[in-house]
């Protein structure tokens, strides 16, 4: 087997104060299919970023050691002909659409190879048609849901054919149809001799198709091998998660604090909701799941009154959002958003987390200090929440939304790049909550999260609820959409399971 790329003693740092990769030494042949796990801020990222040439040629920082690929140091090669060689889908894939749309966002990098105009247009379609986004290619990125800019992202960097396909977390934010698409596509590259890898928090389904397996620790390879020993690594540092048996709860039958009438929405001419009509009550924890694109970000953005509804109505704690500014609503919705660059105003981890709060009386330091403790903020808190591993920011984001104790909490697919060991801990977080009143919607593609956290599911398909009740019953109906995936009913009737202690919220 050929190597194709190869790291010799490589350490980077992005600031003085600390290394972030310490020591790296790998040797990559054609044709593996190499999955990469390791803990929120292990490294995984900016191993990506070396192997495309980002670092050295953008990010900024101190490289040492060696970075081959195709027999070239990277510091040698222009960023041009690297593209040829590896192509790196990013973990935030808005970082990768800046055109006016997603085809000259999929053309931009094959018109940087100078190639003719109408075998581009044709390149364009074909890689557009293969991820099924061809009804995107006029759209401009901005405007399309969290799954499909991550599609656009995915086919841009196909389109150029490289030989090596980095995909930091490609999976993150895609449906069960879009998973399996990308996941096929990837088999088929390597199929076809492409040396693909693949940074991944989910590795239990994505282990099946590798090769080979490495994880990373603080920024060192903590294993290099088979995909099989590292399964076996990877639970015993809990980084595959396992949820504690969730035992439904019993909230009283109080009038709703939130309901939505005939909810209508359009954008740009399409219909986006359609008479959506639904009632929440305190205490009750509510996952809204669907396919990309059904609509599921717009309706929560109803919900703390950033939309107002083209027509029909949403009444929030008694009083009707149409006269309400988002900002007067802030006391009672917590919203995190899906990405969370679109929720931070502050240049620092710690003033990040005390936005607001600090326009709520009440919210004193000892819980700002255990929501710190929770998500693991304490060596965090003097950064810049935009200089962070993605899974960082985005436990970030949502440790400001509750720090600040909204009793309405809408949160925007809150596991997306969190680690196992995370994952399980919000679990853990958003039961205790639950069992002070709080009031919690979850956004999310995560079903065996959704199904830890919550009792109440709403199935949302092209902008209508289609399904609402309990995880068994929607699960039903969503198994009968074509593409989803068959759900384990076994598991809802257990009701073994496991109170949690005020302990563990310290
Ligand atoms: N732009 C940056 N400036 C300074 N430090 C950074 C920057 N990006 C990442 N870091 C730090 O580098 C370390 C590794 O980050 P990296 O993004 O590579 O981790 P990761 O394994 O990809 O994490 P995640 O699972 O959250 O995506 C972390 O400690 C992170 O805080
Ligand atoms: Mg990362």
């Amino acid at each position: 087997m050929e190597t194709v790329i190869e790291l010799r003693g490589v350490h980077f740092r992005y600031d003085p104060d600390a290394w972030v990769l310490e020591g790296i030494d790998l040797s990559i042949g054609s044709a593996e299919y190499v999955v990469v796990g390791g803990a929120n801020g292990s490294g995984k990222s900016t191993l990506g970023y070396l192997l495309n040439g980002l670092i050295p040629h953008f990010v900024e920082g101190e490289l040492s050691g060696n970075v081959i690929v195709a027999g070239h140091d990277t510091r040698d090669l222009a960023v041009v002909d690297l593209a040829a060689q590896v192509g790196l889908v990013l973990q935030n894939p808005e970082a990768q659409l800046f055109n006016a749309t997603v085809a000259e966002d999929i053309a931009f990098g094959l018109e940087s190879f100078g190639g003719e105009a109408a075998l581009i247009d044709e390149k364009v379609i074909e890689v557009a048609a293969s991820l099924h986004i061809e009804h995107l290619l006029e759209r401009a990125p901005d405007g399309l849901s969290g799954g499909e800019k991550r599609l656009a992202a995915i086919a841009s960097v196909l389109a150029l054919e490289p030989s090596v396909v980095v995909l930091d977390e490609p999976f993150a934010e895609l449906d069960w149809e879009g998973v399996a698409l990308v996941r096929g596509r990837l088999r088929n590259l390597h199929r076809a001799g492409k040396t693909i890898i693949l940074i991944e928090q989910r590795l239990q389904s994505a282990i099946e198709e590798a090769t080979r397996c490495i994880i990373l620790e603080d920024g060192r390879v903590l294993f290099d091998g088979t995909p099989a020993k590292g399964k076996e690594i990877f639970a015993a540092k809990q980084l595959i998660v396992s949820y504690p048996q969730r035992v439904p709860r019993m909230v009283p039958n109080d009038p709703p604090i939130l309901s939505a009438h005939n909810l209508c929405r359009q954008m740009d001419g399409e219909t986006i909701l359609k008479e959506v009509s639904l009632e929440i009550r305190r205490g009750e924890s509510v996952a809204l799941i669907g396919r990309n694109g059904a609509g599921k970000t717009s309706l929560i953005k109803h919900f703390n009154a950033l939309l107002k509804p083209c027509s029909g109505s949403v009444v929030l704690f008694g009083e009707n959002t149409r006269a309400k500014r988002t900002s007067e609503l802030a006391a009672y919705v917590g919203l995190s958003f899906q990405n969370p660059h679109d929720q931070f105003f502050k240049l620092r981890v710690d003033q990040e987390l005390r936005v607001g709060a600090s326009m709520h009386k009440g919210v004193d330091d000892e819980w700002i200090d255990r929501v710190l403790h929770i998500f693991k903020l304490g060596g965090l808190l003097d950064r810049s929440p935009f200089r962070l591993s993605e899974g960082e920011k985005k436990r970030v984001a949502l440790a400001s939304i509750f720090a600040a104790q909204p009793p309405m909490v809408v949160l925007d697919e809150p596991t997306v790049n969190q680690d196992g060991y995370f994952r399980r801990a919000l679990v853990r977080f958003l039961a205790k909550l639950e069992e002070f009143g709080f009031t919690l919607i979850i956004v999310t593609h995560d079903l065996e999260f959704a199904r830890a956290a919550t009792d109440r599911w709403i199935l949302l398909e092209a902008g209508e609820v289609i399904a609402d009740g309990s995880p068994r019953a929607v699960s039903e109906k969503l198994h009968a959409l074509p593409g989803q995936p068959t759900v384990d009913h076994t598991q809802w009737t257990s009701r073994e399971g496991h109170t949690l202690g005020k302990a563990q919220l310290g």
